[in-house]
């Protein structure tokens, strides 16, 4: 994308990662690289095509994500912040390596619906979804199109399990609506709402959540990031 394209008032931007292979895709393209330590958590500033930019490993599940994203919300100030990471395909028109970019996050396992709520639903907000940033969506949609990588744009489900059976993904796919499950991308759209940031989450499928999981799991999830370093950095450079 050889324009720069106006993502409002993106200046910084964060990147919450659950895992290694994922914090590395993002810091490997920071310029000027220090590490800060805050909130007990290891922090990376650094700038990629000039923007500045703060990364964090926050590790598997929504708690440590949640506390995460607070964290840098309230440490590094970020005007944006992304989630990347990998995930599982819930989609028959998906597949391993393809990439969803979020519309809206969900719960799959906050559940109150004995009470009378709908599945999902998110007890004093009374939301089901969160919706992501549309216009850093947009952006990121655009540079994956550009760098031909396949792509769908929609819901993505978060919960603290890895999901392995065709019973739970087909639940949270007909539930939701849902084009790929994790384990943190809701979590950090939780914070961010709490706190007004807008969040984009990005993710490279690395299975197929039945349980077929590639016999060499960390293995893949490296490869498939790769994509995920690939499309940041021609996000960062088309940020305005
Ligand atoms: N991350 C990658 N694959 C996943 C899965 N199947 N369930 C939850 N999180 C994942």
């Amino acid at each position: 994308m050889s324009e720069k394209v106006l993502c409002r008032d993106v200046r910084t931007v964060g990147f919450v990662c659950p895992m290694d292979c994922e914090l590395n895709a993002v810091t490997c393209l920071f310029d000027e690289k220090k590490e800060v330590t805050y909130a007990g958590m290891d922090f990376y500033e650094g700038q990629i095509s000039g923007h500045p930019c703060v990364a964090v490993k926050c590790g598997v599940g929504k708690v440590f994500a949640a506390l995460a994203a607070q964290a840098m919300i309230l440490g590094f100030r970020p005007d944006l912040i992304i989630n990347t990471g990998v995930a599982g395909n819930l989609s028959d028109d998906l597949s391993i390596g393809d990439v969803v970019v979020s519309s809206a996050v969900v719960q799959h396992d906050m559940d109150t619906s004995p009470l009378g709520d709908p599945v999902g639903l998110i007890s004093g907000i009374n939301k089901v979804l969160l919706e992501s940033d549309g216009d850093a969506a947009a952006l990121m949609r655009g540079v994956l199109k550009e760098m031909n990588v396949r792509h769908a744009y929609g819901v993505v489900a978060s919960g603290d399990q890895f999901v392995a059976t065709a019973a739970r993904r087909d639940f949270i796919r007909d539930t939701f609506g849902a084009l790929c499950c994790e384990m943190e991308g809701a979590a950090v759209g939780q914070a961010c709402y709490a706190l007004g940031v807008p969040f984009l989450v990005l993710r490279a499928l690395s299975d197929d959540a039945n349980g077929n999981s590639p016999d060499d799991f960390p293995a893949y999830c490296v490869k498939v990031s790769e994509t995920s370093s690939r499309a940041i950095a021609a996000f960062m450079k088309a940020l305005a």
